[in-house]
């Protein structure tokens, strides 16, 4: 469960929050439009939230390795697929607007930092079936799991490594050309956060677009997010409270916008 002070921080969000009739940026007022306030429904997200049922059901135990937030690498932690699924995966309205994201911007090469059971790598390889995701998870019975669950939607326009970021990013980062839509969703801490940022920036265009997970979760997720914001590359960014929305397109003016999604 939550504490206070994160939901105390929820209410002020949806209180304080802007609507598309007060920003004037039209590049933001058409992004909610037709991005945040899409409500078609689309056979691709069926797909995936009916393979996300199954595992929500699925008590088969795996040894869970976390390198992430807060704890060092824990062995021998014991978890049923289903309690991965609940705990870890995005609520499908955001995997959702993941989708609809990787489709407005006609995004080609896509990177994830954690892909758990490869549920929001799924939203984001079936919106655009010509373009690639790399996606990087640390826990191999995990990453075994996300591989079979990409057989069983026929996914085949994806990579995943598995391994730890500090290790693979590098490599990815040496490997490829450009970036052109970024998914952090794994080791929320600040300094690490930071840091994929900055190794990720070394492949953007003025067109990426940079989504971070979970940008109030801690003070420490809190602090990468006011770096972010506050760095030169960034222009325009949009904190939706679950996630941060950042881009870098020398066209915008550089302005911070809270807006209720
Ligand atoms: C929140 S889950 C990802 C959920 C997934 N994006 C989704 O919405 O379906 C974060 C994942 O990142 C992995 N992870 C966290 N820190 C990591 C690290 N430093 N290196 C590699 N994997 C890491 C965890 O094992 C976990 O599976």
């Amino acid at each position: 469960m939550q504490n206070f002070s994160f939901i105390g921080k929820y209410l002020a969000y949806r209180f304080f929050s802007q609507t598309k009739h007060d920003v004037h940026p039209p590049f933001l007022f058409d992004l909610i439009t037709r991005v945040f306030e899409d409500k078609s429904k689309i056979s691709d997200y069926i797909k995936v939230e009916n393979l996300k049922k199954e595992l929500l059901g699925n008590n088969k135990t795996i040894n869970v390795e976390d390198y992430g937030a807060g704890s060092s690498v824990n062995k021998g932690n014991q978890r049923t697929i289903g309690q991965i699924a609940k705990n870890s995966s995005k609520p499908v309205k955001y995997g959702r607007l993941l989708y609809r994201l990787v489709k407005y911007f006609n995004t080609h090469t896509i990177l994830e930092l954690g892909t758990s059971l490869g549920l929001s790598s799924a939203y984001m390889t079936l919106a655009n079936p010509d373009g690639k995701v790399i996606t990087i998870e640390g826990c191999p019975n995990i990453s075994s799991v996300a591989t079979e669950n990409f057989k069983k939607l026929n996914i085949k326009n994806i990579e995943l490594i598995t391994g730890k970021f500090d290790n693979e990013l590098t490599k990815v980062i040496n490997k490829t050309d450009k970036i052109d839509f970024i998914f952090i969703d794994g080791n929320h801490r600040k300094e690490p956060t930071i840091k994929y940022f900055e190794q990720i920036l070394q492949k953007t265009n003025n067109d990426s677009v940079l989504i971070f997970d979970d940008i109030h979760w801690s003070k420490g997720m809190e602090a990468a997010w006011k770096y972010v914001k506050n760095h030169t590359s960034v222009t325009l960014t949009v904190d939706i409270f679950f996630m941060g929305l950042v881009f870098l397109k020398k066209e915008l003016s550089k302005e911070n916008f809270i807006i209720r999604f």
